[in-house]
Order: structure tokens, then C-alpha cells, then sequence
């Protein structure tokens, strides 16, 4: 069943709960296929909202799935030369197709902006999602993150 959200540019007083919702997605989500030492490393606490703020202002675009209350329980973010940092989503939100509608939603706008490519380091859980969007992996990305071995995969999909 597809969720009833609605997709919608960012608003500065969606920052908490992006803030709160990238941890609940690492810790409710991540741990599918990411260890409790990695899904720490990755998230050791919710994000701050001034992060949040301060980084949807640097230049990127940033939408959100919006809830039946207007409440962000998904995000994701394209920066100006196609890269796509972050997409995450509420536990209670997952599986119903809303990263799926947000991706799109990035796709159309660098199509509309003529950006050659869109790329991104896409988690485990991600991968599926991007490659049903015609993403493809390039590389297996092997790294630490606070001294804990982690993976994930650079993607990249073509748009001219
Ligand atoms: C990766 C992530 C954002 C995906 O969010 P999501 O909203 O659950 O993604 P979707 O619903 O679009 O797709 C997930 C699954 O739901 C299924 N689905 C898609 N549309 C659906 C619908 N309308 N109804 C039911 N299921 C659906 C998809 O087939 C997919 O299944 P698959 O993974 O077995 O192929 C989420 O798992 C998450 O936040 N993970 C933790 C953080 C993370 O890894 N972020 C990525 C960093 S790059």
C-alpha cells in the first residue's frame, strides 16, 4: 500500500524532526543490514537541528514526505552538482514506496536543471531503491566511520 504522504520542498521547522527521524531510521532500519557497532558509529545520536538547518541552507535542494499532520518522516537532499547525500526514512513509513517517490521527485528536478548525472554513496538498504531508479553501482566503498569498519556503494545514473 502506498503511504499518505505528501511531497513537499523543506521547511525550516521540519529540522527536528529530520533531526530525529535520520536516527530512528539508522537504529530501526540500518540494523536490517548493519551491526549495532555500525548502525552507533553511523548515528550515535539524533542529529541536531541546527545541523540540519545549516545544511539544507549550503545551496543544496532538500524535499520531504510529509505526514496527514504536515510532520516530516522522510527527507532527502540533491546537492548542486548532482549528489545525492542524504535519503532516509521513519520506520513506520518504510517499505510503502516513500524514498521510491521522493528519488523521483530528485530525479525530475536535475532533469529540469539539466545536471549531466546524479550520484550518490547509498547504503545497503538504499541500493535496492536507486537501482530500481536506474542507478548503477560503480564500486564497493569500504571505510571507518568513528573506528568501525562500514560499507557502502557508489551509484550513478546517467541523465542525458
Ligand atoms: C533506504 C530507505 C530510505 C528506503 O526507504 P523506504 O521508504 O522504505 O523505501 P521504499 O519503500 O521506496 O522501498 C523499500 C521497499 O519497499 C517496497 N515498496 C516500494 N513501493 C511500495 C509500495 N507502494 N507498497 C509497498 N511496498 C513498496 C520496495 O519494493 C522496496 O522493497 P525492496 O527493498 O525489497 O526492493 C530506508 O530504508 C532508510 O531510511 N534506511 C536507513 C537509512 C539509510 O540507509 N539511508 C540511505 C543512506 S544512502
Amino acid at each position: 500500500m502506498e503511504a499518505a504522504v505528501v511531497i513537499r520542498p523543506y521547511r525550516t521547522d521540519d529540522a527536528p524532526s529530520m533531526a530525529q527521524l535520520y536516527y530512528d531510521a539508522v537504529h530501526g532500519l540500518g540494523r536490517r543490514a548493519y551491526s549495532a557497532a555500525q548502525a552507533a558509529a553511523w548515528a550515535p545520536a539524533p542529529l541536531q537541528p541546527i545541523d540540519v538547518l545549516n545544511r539544507a541552507a549550503d545551496g543544496r535542494m532538500t524535499f520531504v514526505a510529509a505526514n496527514a499532520r504536515d510532520q516530516a518522516v522522510a527527507y532527502v537532499d540533491l546537492e548542486p552538482d548532482g549528489h545525492v547525500d542524504h535519503l532516509y526514512c521513519h520506520p513506520d513509513f518504510a517499505g510503502q514506496g516513500v524514498a521510491s517517490r521522493l528519488l523521483e521527485t530528485v530525479i525530475q528536478r536535475a532533469v529540469e536543471q539539466g545536471l549531466p548525472a546524479l550520484y550518490v554513496e547509498a547504503s545497503e538498504l538504499a541500493r535496492p531503491v536507486f537501482e530500481r531508479h536506474g542507478f548503477a553501482v560503480t564500486a564497493r566503498r569500504d571505510f571507518e566511520v568513528r573506528g568501525v569498519p562500514i560499507h557502502n556503494y557508489a551509484m550513478r545514473r546517467e541523465l542525458t
